[in-house]
This record gives structure tokens, C-alpha cells and sequence, in this order.
């Protein structure tokens, strides 16, 4: 009885989680999917480091980090490659803006890291992870 319960509770729970997903379906093709999906692995490599980094102390390597992985200097790694093949211009205007806006953040980062002050530096760390944040509730691609 008590593993019936739980079941139709996971289902309950399974279901309303789905009728609650009021992400906008943002589609691309195969081949810009497949470079968005490994950048966000990279992405998500670099934060791991960054976040060790700050608590090693080691706020440059960590503004180091930021700028080059996250920052405005990783933007339009794929402007060279075929147009179906770059994740940015098939997003929506407004999720575009968001990544853009993830960018700027993590360089902003960057430079208060750079800066050597400690504090401040873990002060600004949620920034890196707002646009993260604020995209993947806002959109999938399937
Ligand atoms: C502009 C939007 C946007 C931003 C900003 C963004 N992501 Fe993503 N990310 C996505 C979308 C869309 C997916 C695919 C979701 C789906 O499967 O529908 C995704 C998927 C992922 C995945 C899964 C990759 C895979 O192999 O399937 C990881 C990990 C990830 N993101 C990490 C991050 C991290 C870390 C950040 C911030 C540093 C970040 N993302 C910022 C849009 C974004």
C-alpha cells in the first residue's frame, strides 16, 4: 500500500511538473543543437573551475577563466561556421539577448576577479550563474 501511495504520488508529482513546463519551445537545426549543447558542457566545465578557483584564492587565474570560457571573448565561437550551424541566430530575440547579456556578466566578473579583491569577488560569483538560470527557465529546444 505504502509503494502504491508513493507511486501515485511520483505520478502526481510527474504530471503536474509537466503541465507546468511554460518554457518556450525554441527548435534549431541538428548541427547548431549539437554546438549549443557542447558549449553548455564547456560552460558548465569552466563554472565548476571558477568556483574553485575563488575559494583557492586564486582570483586571477579565476577572472582568467571567466573572460576566456564564459566572457565576451567566447562570443560568436561559430561565426565562421555554416548558418545552420550557429546556435544565435535561430534563438528568439529574447533568449539571444539573455545569452548576450550571460556574456557581458561573466566579463564583468572578470574584472572585479582580476582586481584581487576577495569580497567582492565572491560577491559577484551569482552573476555567472543568472543567465544560466534565467534561459533554462525560459526555453528548450525539445
Ligand atoms: C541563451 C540561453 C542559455 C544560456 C544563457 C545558457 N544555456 Fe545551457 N542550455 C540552453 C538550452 C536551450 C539547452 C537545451 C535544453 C533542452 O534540452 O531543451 C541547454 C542545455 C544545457 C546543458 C545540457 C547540455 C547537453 O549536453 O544536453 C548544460 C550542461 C547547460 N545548458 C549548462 C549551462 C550553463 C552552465 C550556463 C551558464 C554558464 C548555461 N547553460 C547558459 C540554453 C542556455
Amino acid at each position: 500500500m505504502k509503494t502504491l501511495l508513493f507511486g501515485l504520488l511520483a505520478l502526481l508529482v510527474g504530471s503536474a511538473h509537466a503541465a507546468d513546463d511554460a518554457r518556450v519551445l525554441a527548435p534549431m537545426p541538428a548541427a547548431a543543437e549539437a554546438n549549443l549543447r557542447s558549449e553548455m558542457r564547456a560552460s558548465l566545465l569552466a563554472l565548476n573551475e571558477i568556483l574553485a578557483l575563488v575559494a583557492a584564492g586564486q582570483l586571477r587565474e579565476a577572472a582568467a577563466v571567466a573572460e576566456r570560457e564564459l566572457g565576451v571573448s567566447a562570443m560568436g565561437k561559430h561565426r565562421s561556421q555554416p548558418f545552420t550551424a550557429r546556435p544565435g541566430p535561430h534563438m528568439p530575440p529574447s533568449m539571444h539577448a539573455i545569452g548576450i547579456d550571460g556574456h557581458r556578466a561573466a566579463s564583468e566578473f572578470a574584472r572585479v576577479a582580476a582586481s584581487g579583491d576577495r569580497e567582492q569577488t565572491v560577491a559577484a560569483l551569482p552573476t555567472l550563474t543568472a543567465a544560466c538560470v534565467a534561459c533554462h527557465l525560459g526555453y528548450r529546444l525539445r
